[in-house]
């Protein structure tokens, strides 16, 4: 016993911000971001909180599977930029929604939503749970410091959410960490602690090793594909999509390459939306759904990456 989608949705920011306005207040430029990144805009929340935009997504996600809160078991949200420390947004989605039942964070970074597919299958497959609200959203504007031109050019805000139930659509989930805080991190504030040695002061902003960050998720995406084709006896034209964590057009490119697969196997969104960390999956899920792209019985492999460092990959049938 496994999961199968019944359900998507995604909300994203309003406002859009395109290179060219970041370069009115950082040395950076439109040419430099979309050659290094293939990034054209990103949203970016204003007046939204990110619980409103999860709240939506997740309102959506409901009314495609034609379920109401009431009928889930077990909210499961992929998050590290929620409105709240504690509660978890899972919580806070919860209580907008007006549901009750058992509802948690997981902080796995770009990796969020592929490690809360495992979480919700066990809880499926264990039967504790016959419908699961898995949503990924990410506030990583708040995360940033915009002064620095090496990271905030490169993520967004948005969030999705997918409806599961009790199924056979998933074919192999795997999800690990190989754990390395240097290349990527955002560190938290001690508060006002009185007691605390440490700087209190210390850069609280993301902050990575491009390079770094790059070399591994480019040598972990072609792993993670074999890796999944080995376990499944498949080739890599059984594929229909390859839907990646939307990190950087030449992250995924060069992958591609070195597989020599074809770009219409590569699906991209990242040039309306940046890196939104877990939520860059299921937003572009969710459109290739909206646009039937997507068909019946087609196989799909999802692959998350990023800090932990972490990674994780999923294939279902559709
Ligand atoms: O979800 C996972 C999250 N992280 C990632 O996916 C990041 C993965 N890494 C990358 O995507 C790339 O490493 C970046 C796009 C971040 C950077 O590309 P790069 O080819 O690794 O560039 P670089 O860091 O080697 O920088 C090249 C130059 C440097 O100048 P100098 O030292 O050669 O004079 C940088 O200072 O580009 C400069 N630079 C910029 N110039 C204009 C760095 N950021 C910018 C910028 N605009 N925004």
């Amino acid at each position: 016993m496994g999961f199968k989608i019944i359900g998507t949705g995604s909300k994203l920011p309003q406002k859009a911000v395109s290179n060219a306005q970041l370069a009115t207040f950082l040395d950076t430029s439109d040419e430099w971001i979309t050659s290094k990144t293939g990034i054209k805009s990103r949203t970016i929340c204003t007046d939204e909180t990110i619980t409103d935009l999860a709240t939506q997504a997740a309102n959506i996600a409901l009314a495609n599977a034609n379920l109401n809160i009431a009928d889930i078991d077990l909210v499961v949200c992929a998050t590290m930029t929620a409105d709240y420390a504690m509660p978890s947004m899972a919580c806070c989605v919860l209580e907008q929604l007006g549901g009750a039942c058992p509802a948690f964070d997981v902080n796995a970074a770009c990796s969020g939503f592929v490690y809360a597919l495992d979480v919700a299958d066990s809880f499926i497959s264990s039967r504790k749970a016959q419908n699961v609200l898995v949503i990924s959203a990410e506030m990583m504007s708040r995360m940033l410091d915009w002064n620095d031109r090496t990271s905030s050019i490169l993520f967004g805000d948005g969030a999705a959410a997918c409806v599961l139930t009790a199924g056979d659509s998933l074919k192999y989930i795997n999800i690990t960490a190989t754990p390395q805080i240097a290349p990527l991190f955002t560190k938290a504030s001690t508060g006002n602690n009185p007691f605390a040695n440490h700087a209190t002061d210390e850069n609280i902003f993301l902050q990575m090793k491009g390079q770094h960050v790059y070399k591994f998720a480019v040598t972990t995406i072609q792993q993670e594909i074999n890796l999944a084709l080995t376990a499944l006896n498949l080739q890599a034209n059984d594929i229909a999509y390859f839907i990646l964590h939307q990190a950087n057009t030449r992250i995924i490119d060069g992958a591609r390459t070195r597989l020599k697969l074809p770009p219409q196997k590569f699906p991209m969104n990242i040039e309306k939306y940046g890196n939104m960390s877990a939520a860059s999956i299921p937003v572009l899920l969710d459109e290739m759904v909206r646009h039937n792209t997507i068909k019946s019985g087609d196989m799909l492999m999802l692959i998350g990456f990023g800090g932990g460092l972490t990674a994780g990959t999923a294939v279902l049938q559709w």
